[in-house]
């Protein structure tokens, strides 16, 4: 969703902006939007469509440069120039862009009579809110928090003003980036990790100032000490390097991503067997892709550790309030940590006294400040729309927890390792997989069926290939074909089978019967298959592995049917708003 970068410093904002903005683009969007300061002038340019397409020359000029860009993903308002951001005030000295919704602009708007408004959006109320509490006689930083705390919903604002940028944030991720006399604010890392890798996460209700010096404060205006983190990652790791799309990258990085995964650290992973093992119930809750991950957990404790658990997804979970008590534990599965669904789903479980874990990619987002305790994947920055390594990552450190609880560490560190080197193998493979897309491209839907384990890869390949490559598709539980799916198969219905066990085959058999293609992804050869790809049985380190030929296929899938792989149509990869 919407991306922020600002600036202030020594160098060309016109140039951090737009390196910035590009940095930000996995995040999806359909506008974007640069104001640099220029001495006393303020340039502004805003498009609809993507940067590379429309970037124009930015003034460059001496002294102090000063700047803030955003990438809009539409929420309020069409995708116009003039709903873009940055926005404005009626006296065009205060700048802002923002990320989230202003839940209740409707109602300031009312309160903002002879104002002049110039888009659609809930953003452009809060340029107007700051505008009115200077013209009270407010400074600066008092209008801007003033304003800022009149705001609903979960929003992130950067503002330009003077030579000053203002930061708040009460939900939407912010982070500001320290330079040797210079500054950055973003909304993800990435941004300018080119630039420095010292960095500050803004928690819910902190807003910062940055002059000559960068400040922190509460919403009430007490100032708080800077907590600075260094960031491991590299800035090579968040370019695509000799890759065409950021998609096949990250799916070739997951041999060393698994690795990293199952090499948690001790204290970590038994503080989190802790957790479990003093909890009466465990909820595993996650959205999206991040869902299946938590779906296919309850299978794991299950069959590891003999335990029960259930799962949810993380926007439904709050409507299983009642079970949630302090014996419970939700373990919170994603990638960016900043999914607003599944932070409103932590609110709750903490109201009623629950536990959280959680299994999170980005160390340091929103998610982790929540948690009470999170174990970090290690998978390194992921760019693309459609989660591969985050995703293969989570389920072995998943499948790792597991095996502790159950005692056996050891044992589920060996296996991250066989499925390392598995995936490695099946990656080497790409080309079976994309002959089976070439095959498939031109085909109205695709019913990927599994049991057991291979019932949530049979949901997240699906999820993959209905994201990059806007065929339909659909995982099924093997069982439950036959009491409605199969009414959809025809002759020729292409059909992905998982495994080769009795009872998938059986299913398999039902399909093939009514004219189904069948394309096995199974250790064992099968008759009833008419396309056979070989996939290593692993135990219950399967599921992982697995997964990866359903990544490939939908990689393939994308490109066969003229998608890009990395934006997915429609979606975004952090979604920050409900
Ligand atoms: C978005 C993305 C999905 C992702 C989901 C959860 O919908 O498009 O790919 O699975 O958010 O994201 P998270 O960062 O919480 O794992």
């Amino acid at each position: 969703m919407c991306g922020i970068i600002a600036y202030r410093g020594k160098r060309s904002a016109g140039e951090v902006l737009l390196h910035g903005l590009r940095q930000l683009e996995y995040r999806g969007y359909d506008s974007w939007g640069i104001a640099l300061k220029n001495g006393h002038e303020l340039e502004v340019v805003r498009r609809t469509g993507k940067i590379s397409a429309s970037a124009p020359k930015l003034a460059r000029h001496k002294g102090l440069q000063l700047g803030l860009g955003h990438t809009r993903w539409a929420t309020h308002g069409g995708v116009t120039e003039s709903n873009s951001h940055p926005h404005r005030d009626c006296s065009g000295s205060v700048v802002l862009a923002h990320n989230g919704i202003v839940e209740n602009y409707q109602e300031l708007k009312r309160g903002l009579q002879g104002h002049r408004f110039s888009s659609e959006t809930d953003t452009e109320v809060i340029a107007h809110l700051v505008e009115k509490e200077l013209a009270g006689g407010a400074p600066l930083r008092e209008a801007f928090r003033s304003a800022f705390l009149k705001l609903e919903g979960r929003n992130a604002v950067v503002l330009l003003s003077g030579e000053e940028l203002l930061v708040a944030k009460s939900g939407s991720p912010m982070v500001l980036g320290l330079g040797d006399g210079e500054s950055f604010v973003a909304s993800d890392v990435p941004a300018f990790l080119r630039y420095t890798d010292r960095a500050v996460f803004l928690a819910d209700g902190e807003m910062a100032v940055i002059g000559d010096d960068v400040r922190l404060y509460d919403l009430q205006g007490t100032p708080k000490p800077l907590k600075e983190e260094t960031i491991e990652w590299s800035p090579e790791q968040a370019e695509k390097g000799e890759y065409p799309h950021f998609m096949l990258k990250e799916m070739m990085e997951q041999p060393e991503a698994l690795l990293r995964a199952g090499n948690l650290p001790k204290e970590d992973l038994a503080a989190a067997v802790a957790m479990v093992r003093k909890a009466k119930r465990v909820f595993a809750i996650g959205c999206g892709t991040a869902a299946q991950v938590a779906n296919l957990s309850t299978y794991l404790f299950s069959c590891i550790a003999e335990m029960p658990s259930q799962f949810a997804i993380g926007s439904e979970f709050s409507h299983l309030k009642p079970a949630i008590n302090q014996d419970t534990l939700v373990i919170a599965v994603s990638q960016s940590g900043e999914t607003a669904d599944l932070l409103e789903a932590v609110a709750t479980a903490k109201e009623r006294g629950a536990k959280v874990l959680a299994v999170l990619n980005v160390k340091g987002s929103s998610l982790m400040r929540e948690a009470h305790h999170t174990l970090l994947v290690n998978a390194g920055p992921e760019k693309a729309v459609a989660s591969t390594k985050a995703t293969t990552a989570q389920m072995a450190v998943l499948l790792l927890l597991a095996h502790a609880v159950a005692g056996r560490a050891d044992e589920g560190k060996r296996l991250i390792e066989s499925a390392s080197r598995a995936v490695r193998e099946m990656l080497s493979r790409s080309e079976e997989m994309r002959a089976l897309a070439q095959r498939l491209r031109d085909r109205q839907n695709i019913y990927i069926i599994g049991r057991g384990m291979n019932y949530p890869v049979a949901r997240e390949g699906a999820i993959k290939i209905q994201e990059v490559s806007t065929l339909h598709a659909e995982g099924i539980a093997g069982g439950e074909l036959k009491h409605y799916a199969l009414a959809l198969v025809e002759k020729g219905t292409p059909c992905i089978v998982l495994g080769s066990g009795k009872d998938i085959l059986g299913n398999a058999m039902e399909i093939k019967s009514r004219g189904g293609d069948i394309i096995g992804l199974s250790p064992e050869r099968s008759e009833v298959f008419d396309t056979w790809i070989q996939v290593p049985d692993l135990g219950p380190a399967s599921a992982i592995v697995q997964l990866v030929p359903l990544q490939l296929l939908a990689y393939h899938l994308g490109i066969a049917r003229g998608m890009d792989p990395d934006y997915c149509r429609n979606l975004a990869k952090s979604v920050t708003v409900k």
